[in-house]
């Protein structure tokens, strides 16, 4: 599913950033979440929170 329409970046690909050590919205903002409309910003930070608390 996508989170950010805006650069076409997957819930997966957000788990896969986290598990590779992305642990702030800044890493996510380096594959270009959250820099366009800013919409996808609480749901990312979601996943990425989700994602590295289970690690
Ligand atoms: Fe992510 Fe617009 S949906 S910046």
């Amino acid at each position: 599913m996508y989170v950010c329409l805006c650069k076409a970046v997957t819930d997966k690909a957000i788990k896969k950033a986290a598990c590779e050590g992305a642990c702030s919205m800044r890493c996510l903002n380096k594959m270009g979440v959250a820099t366009q409309c800013g919409k996808c910003a609480r749901d990312a930070k979601q996943i990425l929170r989700a994602t590295r608390a289970e690690l």
